[in-house]
């Protein structure tokens, strides 16, 4: 006989009712709560709608749709929560907030169930200190659209009991998903060693080295990405983006890596936010995007030195043929990354598997960046790294000794 286990899912938001759905098809009871039950229902209602295309498409069981949906249950009273193994919170992103919602719930749980919270860039560990539960509190930091999203970063507060950590990371790994565990530090891992896919990429943008579709097109043909960093950053909407730029930069004590870029500020002082408001980098009113940012004027010349460590490194790093100008964009976008990673290593924010793991499945990148280095080679890695910081000389691209 298998034991029935129970979640309970505090909001029932995009990521609330999606971690809901994930739990519940992997043969979870879940309990919904959320400021009204009205929330609740609709939520319920759009999992049930989510499942069911799923079944039309062939891709889930009819029955396994019916169990799961019966296993979904709405409630506005907290004494319902007394059999949960793991409460998650899932509400607006605010510390007073959290707190506040999630405080007269501690009392009705099991003593020993998991606290969990999705947040994306609040410290764990003050958030289980305020709530009087810095043992039981793990960050369980999932990707939007949850059901789809294969990664799940776990972070251990610094007082979290190392069972419970180990506990939530072998839940989700119930649930289907890959784990990372991640420090307790601004941006964990995703957001953090992301950020150069995009602020190098507008930083080529400000240098004058090419107009926004060919460095989308350069990431895209090089190096294997879904999608250019411009159409992501137009996708994600350059206020939340810029937005978590800032907060990174700022905790890390505003590193010269991770600056905020002028025209992406621009951008959002204009309103320019991306698709949601039909224009960001580009224009996305026609029937395909027209790029209206543009770039700068003062490229670069590259000295023949330099052009032959990013040769060497583009060559080695890719199966494409790349025109020298393609081959400067990708080394220094790529080259950013690997930067990142090796210093969000060296900063304790993760092992290089964990950074791996979490690159490939939180934001779909063809190869985790450690892969990268080990695919290129270190020296040829560093070679470029130098040439670049020469180009640049910024401080940019220089790796933790
Ligand atoms: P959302 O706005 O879609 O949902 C939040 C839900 O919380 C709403 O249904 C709201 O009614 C409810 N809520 C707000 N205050 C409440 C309270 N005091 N008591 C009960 N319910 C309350 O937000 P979303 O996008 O689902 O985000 C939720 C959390 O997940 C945030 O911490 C966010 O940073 C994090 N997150 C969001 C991701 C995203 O891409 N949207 C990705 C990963 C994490």
């Amino acid at each position: 006989m298998t034991t029935e286990h129970t979640l309970g899912v505090l909001g029932a938001g995009a990521m609330g009712a999606g971690i809901a759905q994930v739990a519940a098809t992997h043969g979870w009871q879940v309990k919904l709560l959320d400021r009204n039950t009205d929330i609740v229902d609709k939520a319920i209602d759009g999992i049930g709608s989510r499942l069911q295309r799923s079944v039309d498409k062939g891709r889930l069981d009819a029955q396994d749709a019916e169990h799961a949906m019966a296993r979904l249950h709405a409630t506005g009273n907290a004494d319902d929560l007394s059999d949960c193994e793991i409460l998650l919170e899932a509400i607006v992103e605010d510390l007073d907030a959290k707190v506040d919602a999630m405080q007269p719930l501690l009392d009705r749980l099991p003593q020993d169930s998991i606290i969990a919270t999705n947040t994306s860039s609040l410290p764990v560990t003050e958030l289980g200190q305020r709530l009087g539960v810095p043992a039981r509190i793990c960050g369980m930091h999932f990707f939007n659209p949850a059901p789809i999203m294969k990664l799940v970063e776990i972070i251990k507060g610094r007082d979290t009991d190392q069972s419970i950590a180990d506990r939530t990371a072998e839940i989700a790994a119930s649930w289907g998903k890959q784990v990372a565990r991640a420090a307790d530090t601004p941006g964990f891992i995703v957001n953090r060693v992301a950020r150069p896919y995009y602020l190098e990429a507008f930083r080529c943008l400000e240098d004058g080295l090419a107009d926004p579709k060919m460095i989308d097109n350069t990431m895209k043909e090089l190096g294997g990405f879904r999608m250019g960093p411009f159409e992501l950053t137009d996708f994600i909407g350059h206020d939340v983006n810029c937005a978590t730029t800032r907060t990174v930069w700022e905790s890390w004590n505003r590193p010269s890596r991770l600056m905020p870029s002028l025209i992406q500020e621009q951008l959002v002082a204009e309103g320019n936010l991306g698709r949601k408001t039909g224009a960001g980098v580009y224009d996305w009113s026609g029937e395909s995007p027209v790029p209206i940012v543009r770039s700068g004027h003062d490229a670069n010349t590259v000295s023949q030195a330099d052009m032959s460590a990013i040769s060497a490194f583009t060559e080695l790093a890719t199966d494409a043929t790349a025109e020298p100008i393609q081959q400067v964009i990708f080394t220094r976008i790529l080259c950013g990354l690997l930067n990142e990673a090796m210093w969000a290593h060296a900063d304790g924010v993760g092992e290089e598997a964990d950074i791996d793991i979490a690159m490939r499945f939180g934001v779909n990148y063809p190869r985790g960046p450690f892969e990268w280095i080990l695919n290129i080679g270190k020296p040829v890695v560093t070679t470029a790294m130098e040439s670049l910081e020469q180009m640049t000389g910024t401080g940019r691209f220089c790796p933790p000794s």
